[in-house]
């Protein structure tokens, strides 16, 4: 099949305005996705908020059908929430943690995570041990078995980092949590809608992810997958009127589906969005997104790659569509405007969200291209020479 450009970019208006790589950030949505946004909230004008939710809850409901398919899950394992960190947090703090629980994680944990953990450590007495990489860049599965049997209450894996190119072994991770009995937690924040995920295949028992990076859903939305081990095992953190009943004067009785996790009030336009979005990236097929993705990752990693002065960061066997590089005597904030000037769009990895991954190396902060499936061969030609032109004398 040739893969439909010319049909996605018709769909996406921003690429007329804008050679957008900063997926990795919040990616240009298509059409249908802000329509549906725009559709909802002129609905909760027209006729009100309340009365608007009520005429599109079969859509809403299957808000849920859709995002359960894309990762292999049932629908009544999904919570919508606001993005991925809440959602990630709702599971990881509805842990009944003990002093002295060991939690394993890796060194390309994610910022926000990390900060979590040290916060749970101190209110705990849990223990943070960090997995070291393997000499891919990877988490060490050997290291992570040696730490899995002298134990522990939970793994933490950030899937695709925020700051690397890095593709983590989930599954592999996964099958080792499930020989020991201990819960899963997989970050894929960056991971959902970028590469192909069925929670089954990775024995994940947690699963967070956010709606406007590789979905290309609106900003302000996320997901929770909680699977059966840890439905038993995890109580959301704090409770409202939505997450549980109010039964008798004295008693409350929480809900029996994910959606304990969520709270009453919410963005109803912003999760159709999100659903719109999922429905889109489900049409065109996941795995021939990724394909795409990853062939662009690469041709933009060996366009940087030639450039005299320009080093491109990235680790891992599998390398993701999130390219990082940095060029000689600039610093990355320097070269992120000079491309903003001419309409290109990139990020910085800043060193201080790597302490684990990045700082121990001495690598400094860092220019983050990340392409999506709507970016072009012309695009990355673009971004190269403007990098080239960067450089300076
Ligand atoms: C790997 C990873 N995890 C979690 C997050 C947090 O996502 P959100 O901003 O939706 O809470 C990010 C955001 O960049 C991320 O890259």
């Amino acid at each position: 099949m040739t893969f439909p450009i010319d049909r996605l970019r018709a769909e996406t208006p921003g690429v007329d305005h804008v050679v957008h790589l900063n997926n990795a950030g919040s990616a240009l949505p298509p059409s249908v996705v802000v329509d549906t946004v725009i559709g909802h909230l002129r609905r909760e004008a027209e006729i009100g908020g309340y009365e608007a939710a009520a005429e599109s809850a079969a859509r809403t409901e299957a808000v849920y059908d859709s995002i359960a398919r894309l990762i292999g899950a049932r629908p009544t394992e999904i919570a919508t929430v606001e993005n991925a960190t809440v959602a990630w947090d709702m599971a990881v703090y509805g842990y009944p943690f003990r002093t002295g629980d060991r939690v394993l994680t890796g060194r390309a944990e994610y910022a926000a995570n990390v900060i979590a953990l040290l916060q749970l450590q101190q209110r705990h007495g849990i223990e943070i041990v960090l997995v070291e990489d393997d000499d891919d860049g990877q988490i060490s599965l050997d290291h992570l078995a040696r730490e899995l049997e002298i134990g522990a209450a939970m793994v933490t894996l950030t899937h695709l980092p925020t700051n690397d190119g890095l593709v983590n072994p989930a599954a592999e991770v996964g099958a080792l949590c499930r020989r020991h009995d201990v819960l899963f937690v997989l970050d894929a924040c960056q991971a959902v809608g970028h590469v192909p995920i069925d929670v089954e295949a990775i024995g994940c028992d947690v699963l967070s992810a956010t709606g406007r990076k590789y979905l290309r859903g609106p900003r302000g939305t996320g997901f929770l997958y909680v699977g059966p081990r840890a439905f038993e095992r995890l109580e959301p953190p704090f409770l409202d009127l939505h997450a549980a009943a109010w039964t008798g004067p004295r008693s409350y009785e929480l809900r029996d589906d994910a959606r304990r996790f969520e709270n009453w009030e919410t963005n109803h336009a912003a999760r159709l969005g999100l659903g719109a979005a999922v429905n889109h990236l489900l049409d065109l097929g996941v795995a021939t997104s990724w394909e795409r993705i990853r062939t662009l990752g690469e041709e933009l990693r060996s366009r940087l790659t030639e450039l005299a002065g320009v080093t491109v960061h990235d680790q891992g066997r599998i390398r993701s569509g999130i390219v990082t590089f940095s060029v000689d005597g600039r610093d990355a904030v320097d070269v992120h405007s000079t491309l903003a000037a001419q309409r290109i769009n990139t990020s910085v990895a800043a060193a201080a969200v790597g302490r684990w991954n990045r700082e121990p190396w001495g690598v400094p902060d860092l220019v983050r291209a990340s392409v999506h499936h709507y970016n072009t061969e012309d695009e990355l030609d673009r971004l190269a020479s403007a990098v080239a032109g960067s450089r300076g004398g």
